[in-house]
């Protein structure tokens, strides 16, 4: 079955109150990440993924987002850059492939942007999904590893490629 990618924008609402009309009903590992109001955010964007109308994971995207320039060997990813800020699927819904399917939904939406992300302790994920790593080499505790969208996009389990640029 399909995923539906809902955006949710704050738009004039006010700053200190708006918060995405998520399904506040579904458990998430991280609800901190979602029941927190962005009032210091310039223009707040989310998204709801939905299946069969059951909402099954959020994302907090950050148009363009920011690259850390301490990263080493990072590619000059430009203004089509988009970040994913947050990324969760619904507790209930781990390990059957709906955060790749997820993410691939969202490469297929946005074919002219760049995405990358920070992996919050997922580095297996992204990985998994070919997406290419990149670190921090700063002294103190390992950041979060920075995972950027191939240019050709690897399809799982086969060889062929599909270009998407
Ligand atoms: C990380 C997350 C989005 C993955 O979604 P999911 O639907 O459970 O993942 P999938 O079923 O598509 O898994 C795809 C592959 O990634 C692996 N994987 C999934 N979550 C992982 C994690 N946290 N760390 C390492 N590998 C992970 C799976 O084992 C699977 O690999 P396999 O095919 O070799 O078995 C989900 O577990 C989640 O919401 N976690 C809590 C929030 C979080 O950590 N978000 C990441 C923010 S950067």
């Amino acid at each position: 079955m399909g995923l539906d990618l809902v955006d949710h924008r704050r738009g004039p609402a006010d700053k200190y109150s708006w918060m995405p009309p998520f399904d506040w009903e579904i458990a998430y590992t991280n609800e901190r990440w979602w029941d927190e109001v962005r009032y210091y955010a310039d223009d707040p964007w989310f998204v709801q993924v939905l299946e069969d109308g059951v909402e099954v994971a959020r994302i907090e995207l950050d148009d363009p987002g920011g690259i850390n320039p301490t990263y080493l060997n990072v590619p000059e990813l430009g203004t089509d850059r988009l970040e994913i800020q947050l990324i969760e699927v619904a507790a209930a819904s781990h390990n059957r492939g709906v955060g790749t399917r997820v993410v691939q939904a969202l490469s297929r939406r946005h074919p002219g942007r760049r995405l990358f992300a920070y992996s919050e302790q997922a580095d297996g994920f992204w990985a998994r999904l070919g997406w290419e790593p990149f670190y921090d080499p700063g002294p103190g505790p390992a950041g979060h590893t920075l995972f950027i969208q191939p240019t050709v996009a690897p399809t799982l389990d086969s060889g062929s490629h599909v270009r998407h640029e």
